[in-house]
């Protein structure tokens, strides 16, 4: 599997646009019976269509769409993706649960609030665009706008600007008979924008286009995600396409979502067999940051490899470490936060722990901060940038040491070694500090 996952930052809000808690979507015979009834609701789809004729398309599902992320939800056929995201504006209306956008309760809404929902709050966008073929793109676009009642001329306007915006420009007055595949999902994408929404629902948009349009496209949403930091939710079976989109997923086998986690959770801590085996091929380079490899820093450490960002892939780390021939530090605005050396970064690829650095490798001066930035890694604030999600396997063990911490062990390191390097350093124990005879080349406060 080839993948290439862009490295950002994910939103740190943990505001939530959707919010859903114990959401059922049972198709058949009296439907309801099955979420109420326990012996009934604990069945497998099999042995539940046996019984009752019905289908638990969506199973006690709970998950929250932060603001301003791309929430996807994976996994194969019939596992209950499109369900799932059509119950959230009620196109299918839920057996039992709760959904809330906003803080409103979606299943109280009347048909007019409902129809203000999908119009202006929540806007989707279909595999098959749905274009209506005797109108121009121009048109198109401008279709939501001309439901919600937006005068001519500024939804011809605003229009345009989508047409822009999707780099359809100069095709405004052609017919959808006259685009290609790739050029039909821009104008359905300029479509749903056009009509500014909170969230956009994508319901597997690219799965008819051939590879390279669809890699086109995805780079079209990043991009746009980036520019307008639009919430969205995203459906899609293909693992390389979530990987590379979310910035946290809800893989569903069931009706059920098995995991809810960040790319680099559902890569790095599979949360059961399942998972385990869907993930397998991924190149966990590609998808693991430097946050979670990193080890605390050392008294051994010089202080002086290149730079990285805590959300740097591996992949980039191991370029940068191979350029320089010496570890990276991970620098997260000023401060260091620990080290990427070989063992962690190959530890990464071949999908084995690397041993983290022992805090008696920096026994002697130092062995007091050491064990203090170990003990702050445990409960490090990792989680508060990705904090941990729901029905999620535990976080990586392996997380941030407190900054300053890192920071000074390495300042100190730094001291000691100067000490140690000015002749005639009288040796004060056998087991001091390893260090070069030309002691540190840049002080580490110049990081
Ligand atoms: N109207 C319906 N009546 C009965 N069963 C249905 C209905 N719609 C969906 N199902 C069943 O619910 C389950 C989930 O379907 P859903 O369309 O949500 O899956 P999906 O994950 O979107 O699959 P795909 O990737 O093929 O689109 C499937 O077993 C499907 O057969
Ligand atoms: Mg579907």
């Amino acid at each position: 599997m080839t993948l290439t996952v862009p490295t950002r930052k994910p939103p740190t809000t943990t505001e939530s646009v959707f919010s859903v808690s114990g959401l059922w979507k049972v198709f058949g015979p009296k439907p309801e019976r099955v979420p109420a009834d326990p012996a009934l609701s604990a069945l497998d789809p099999a042995e539940l269509r046996a019984r009752t004729g019905c289908t638990a398309a969506v199973r006690d599902v709970s998950f929250d769409v932060r603001k301003g992320e791309v929430f996807v939800v994976m996994g194969l056929s019939g596992s209950g993706k499109s369900t799932l995201v059509r119950c959230l504006t009620r196109l299918i209306e839920p057996t039992a649960g709760t959904i809330s956008i906003d803080g409103e309760d979606v299943r109280a809404m009347d048909k007019s609030r409902l129809r203000e929902l999908r119009r202006h709050r929540a806007a989707m966008v279909f595999q098959h665009f749905g274009l209506l073929p005797h109108r121009t793109v121009l048109d198109n676009v401008a279709y939501g706008l001309e439901i919600q009642g937006v005068g001519k001329s500024e939804r011809r306007e605003r229009a345009a600007e989508f047409v822009a915006k999707v780099g359809l420009e100069g095709m405004e007055k052609r017919r959808p008979g006259q685009l290609s595949g790739g050029q039909r999902q821009r104008v359905g994408l300029a479509r749903a924008l056009a009509v500014d929404p909170e969230v956009l629902l994508f319901d597997e948009p690219f799965s008819a286009l051939d590879p390279l349009i669809r890699r086109d496209m995805q780079d079209e949403v990043t991009r746009l995600h980036r520019e307008e930091g639009r919430t969205m939710v995203f459906i899609t079976h293909d693992l390389s396409e979530a990987l590379k989109l979310g910035d946290r997923i809800a893989l569903m086998r069931d009706g059920r979502v098995v995991q809810l986690g960040t790319p680099e959770e559902i890569v790095g801590s599979p949360a059961d067999d399942y998972v385990r085996e869907f993930v397998r091929d991924v190149p966990r380079e590609q998808v693991m940051t430097c946050r979670t490899a990193m080890r605390p820093v050392s008294s051994d450490d010089t202080g002086t490899g290149p730079a990285v960002r805590p959300e740097a892939t591996v992949a980039e780390a191991i370029k940068a470490v191979a350029r320089a021939g010496e570890p990276a530090r991970v620098m997260d605005e000023g401060r260091c936060l620990g080290v990427v050396d070989h063992g962690q970064l190959l530890g990464v690829v071949a999908g084995v722990d690397a041993d983290t650095a022992p805090a008696e490798a920096a026994a002697g001066t130092d062995a007091h901060d050491v064990t203090a930035t170990a003990d702050a890694t445990a409960g490090g604030s990792a989680t508060e940038t990705a904090p941990a999600p729901e029905k999620t396997a535990p976080a990586p063990e392996k997380a941030d040491p407190a900054p300053e911490k890192a920071d000074r062990v390495l300042e100190k390191a730094a001291r000691g070694r100067r000490r140690q390097a000015a002749p005639p350093a009288p040796r004060t124990s056998p087991e001091g500090p390893r260090t070069s005879p030309e002691g540190p080349r840049t002080s580490p406060e110049a990081v």
